[in-house]
């Protein structure tokens, strides 16, 4: 990242802007033909978002505006950050959709099989995904990242810094996890038998929350990935806006302790240390988003009972101090029942606005649904009932986002290249053999697009003054 602090930077940031606010312009009015006239195309996008599950556009590469300024640079490649109930870059809205792959890394660390990272980011990219999740661990596995307590395998850290300067190419950014709940990859087990090895008094894998040995390790996890200088880039890690967010670990329960207080001191640990080293990126922990003890009033939302009793507590987690923004998971068919049904989806819409709203009233935080799909080996599940699904989530977010609120974003599980149908659990997407699935999640980007960029598309149609965000995000127009 190229900073400067000269008087030269407003007048390049001025240009800049003018081009930016130029080809977006361009790129809506070339857009539009899809949808009809240029003059009234935020309104008749905003009623094809009343059609309900099916559109007409073509599956083909799109613009889909701010995102898109590959020869901007630098300058337009700024941190994402946080004002209020939004995300916000460049003094623009940032609204995603993105999705969820989890194996980059160590498919990157591979010359014979880093080229499905590529594949994926321009397939993402191709339907306006401009975030993905992914992991930023692989602890003491095949391939392992961290082989032993803070011993790498720098090959694959250097896939690692591949997939941080791919992404950047295709304007992706990343969530990137620090460890596992799960035995996948490693994760707190794999901690709790390097505590064994080290002679520690660790029996369970929620001792990972509580020892202070085990603590430490991932301390030094985090602070090696932090401080890690891209070698293809020379960029820190902490200091690239290509990463969107830290995430503190993927889906952490601590079933040990159903009060809640186990964990609850984890993260507030785990969020100051990462915070104290990295005040600029943006963090979340993980969450599925189950509501706990602290909120009984809430548990009602749950998807069962079991629920409420897996150490977490969505509310009370997420008020511990540097945590950014909330995240929750979505999966009607692990929670529910595996069948599928309408119940999934009605369980789907009212999961997510019961979390906007507490993340709008109690949290005053963005909310991003940060997995969520269907499995195509579920009884009962076919191709029409995953584009319900994306719809559902997509429609729901839509109403919070049209009125300014907490709702801001969502990533797919999981977003796959061709050729990698083997690593397939029944979740992926394969944008190319599904073109009725795409169509949705591009469409989705565009709307979401005319959100991102409106601010400065208004200004180009004279505005003396440019509009303040909050009057874009709390004047519902709409
Ligand atoms: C190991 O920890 C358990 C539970 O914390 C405790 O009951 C036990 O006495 C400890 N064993 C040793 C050898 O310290
Ligand atoms: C990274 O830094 C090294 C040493 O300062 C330099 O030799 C190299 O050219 C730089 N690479 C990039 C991509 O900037
Ligand atoms: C797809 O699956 C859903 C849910 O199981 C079912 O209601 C619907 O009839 C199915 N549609 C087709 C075209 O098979």
């Amino acid at each position: 990242m190229i900073t400067m602090d000269t008087p030269m930077k407003n007048n390049l940031l001025h240009i800049i802007f003018g081009m930016a606010t130029f080809m977006i312009v361009i790129q809506i009015s070339s857009s539009s033909t899809i949808f009809g006239g240029p003059g009234d195309l935020e309104e008749q996008l905003m009623d094809t978002m009343e059609e309900g599950t099916e559109n007409h556009l073509a599956y083909h590469s799109r613009s889909y505006g701010i995102n898109e300024l590959g020869s901007m640079e630098d300058n337009a490649w700024q941190m994402v950050g946080k004002k209020g109930n939004q995300f916000v870059v460049n003094d623009q809205p940032f609204y995603l959709n993105g999705f969820n792959t989890y194996w980059l890394m160590v498919f990157a660390a591979d010359q014979s099989t880093r080229g499905k990272v590529t594949d994926l980011f321009k397939q993402a990219s191709s339907v306006g995904l401009t975030v993905c999740r992914t992991w930023a661990f692989n602890d003491g596995q095949w391939r392992a990242l961290q082989k032993s307590p803070a011993v790498y395998d720098e090959e694959v850290f250097k896939g690692l810094d591949f997939v941080v300067s791919e992404a950047k190419k295709y304007k992706i950014r990343l969530i990137l996890s620090f460890i596992n709940n799960w035995d996948a990859y490693g994760g707190k087990a794999q901690y709790v038998k390097w505590g064994q090895a080290a002679g520690l008094n660790v029996t369970s894998g929620d001792d990972f929350f509580s020892h202070p040995t085990l603590r430490s390790y991932y301390k030094a996890h985090v602070k090696t990935v932090l401080n890690r200088v891209n070698t293809l880039t020379n960029i820190t890690y902490k200091d690239d806006p290509t990463i969107f967010a830290w995430e503190l670990m993927n889906e952490p329960r601590c079933t040990s302790d159903p009060t809640g207080n186990k964990l609850q001191e984890w993260i507030q640990e785990m969020t100051a240390y990462v915070k104290s080293m990295d005040p600029k990126h943006l963090l979340e922990i993980g969450l599925e988003g189950f509501y706990g003890p602290s909120t009984p009033d809430r548990v009602q939302f749950n998807p069962n009972t079991y629920a409420q009793q897996v150490g977490t507590d969505f509310i009370r987690n997420h008020q511990a101090l540097g945590v950014d923004f909330a995240s929750v998971h979505i999966y009607a068919d692990s929670w529910i029942s595996q069948s599928i049904s309408d119940a999934h989806l009605q369980f789907t819409k009212s999961w997510m606005e019961a979390h906007i709203e507490d993340a709008e009233k109690n949290l005053g935080m963005p909310v991003v649904f940060a997995e969520f799909g269907v499995s195509s080996k579920d009884p009962g599940y076919n191709l029409s009932f995953r584009n319900t699904l994306l719809n559902t989530v997509y429609k729901t977010l839509l109403d919070s986002t049209k009125k300014g609120g907490s709702g801001a974003g969502s990533l797919l599980w999981q977003l796959f290249p061709e050729g990698t149908e083997n690593m397939d659990d029944g979740y992926a997407i394969v944008l190319s053999k599904y073109p009725s699935t795409s169509n949705i999640i591009s469409l989705h980007s565009s709307r979401l697009g005319i959100f991102n960029s409106r601010c400065s598309w208004k200004c180009h149609w004279g505005c003396k003054k440019k509009p303040t965000l909050e009057t874009f995000l709390y004047h519902d127009e709409l």
